[in-house]
């Protein structure tokens, strides 16, 4: 694991906060054209004129050679799920969105879960996405400057074993701002080391992925698209935190 960090000046910053802003319209804006019948296809495509029309460049197009405007991961699909044409969202289905967005050299990264259905939603589902998302929480919450990345991790682990989930590890949250990923990796999990201390200036994306089931993940041979193994369903909420000189921001609230 890196152990190094990135502070990003006052100029950098202000760029950074207008792709959050937009990053986080959008994925709010995508996560409300979620349909059952539609394919993640449509559903992407629509994603890349959402955030053109904001008058962003959509940030994992083409990194290490994604191809997809979003990542769509629907039901047992972690992280990372690519469109296709064939695959349908249906009604039941958990669809994480993970939209990156980027605008004059900042670049604004956020994720999250939503459930399609008409407020019928299984006890466990409901269980998994308020969990993930009240882990995320705890991660932010956790952050101050002078305290170290490992309060995050230790704080969205706690709510994780709260809430019964599995937590996965071989991905991790990350360093943001004018590269998508930058330093310090953010696990989920507790580690032995504290990671670097928070300073001012640095940018995080705290990103849980949680399952219902165990914590074991595998890639397709697609060579992008995560899921579990045991087949239940995963979690994904994630948000950019910026360490001020008093405290912490939000970036990616809309
Ligand atoms: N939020 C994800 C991440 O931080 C998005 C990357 S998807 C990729 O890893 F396609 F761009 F790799
Ligand atoms: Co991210």
């Amino acid at each position: 694991m890196r152990t190094d960090y990135v502070i990003h000046t006052p100029a950098e910053i202000e760029k950074i906060r207008v792709a959050a802003r937009k990053a986080a319209e959008a994925r709010e804006r995508i996560c409300a054209l979620v349909r059952s019948g539609m394919t993640t296809w449509d559903l992407d495509e629509l994603a890349g004129e959402v955030i053109r029309s904001l008058g962003g460049v959509p940030t994992f197009l083409n990194y290490r050679g994604y191809p997809g405007n979003i990542c769509i991961s629907l039901n047992d699909e972690v992280v990372h799920g690519i469109r296709s044409r064939e695959r349908f969202i249906l009604k039941g289905d958990v669809v994480s969105i993970d939209v990156g967005v980027t605008f004059e050299g900042g670049i604004g990264d956020n994720a999250k879960t939503v459930y399609v259905g008409d407020g019928d939603m299984p006890e466990d589902i409901s269980r998994l996405l308020k969990f993930t998302e009240s882990a995320l929480e705890a991660g932010l919450a956790a952050a101050r400057p002078g305290g170290y990345v490992q309060d995050i991790s230790r704080a969205i682990e706690m709510e994780a074993k709260r809430g019964r989930l599995g937590i996965v590890e071989e991905f991790v949250g990350h360093g943001c701002g004018t590269r998508l990923h930058e330093p310090p990796d953010v696990p989920n999990y507790t580690q032995h080391r504290k990671g670097p201390c928070l300073r001012p200036g640095m940018v995080l994306a705290i990103e849980p992925m949680l399952n219902l089931g165990s914590k074991r993940v595998y890639m397709e041979s697609d060579g992008w698209t995560v899921r579990t193994r045991d087949g239940e369903p995963s979690a994904h909420f994630e948000h950019m935190l910026l360490i001020t000189e008093t405290g912490t921001e939000v970036l990616t609230r809309v």
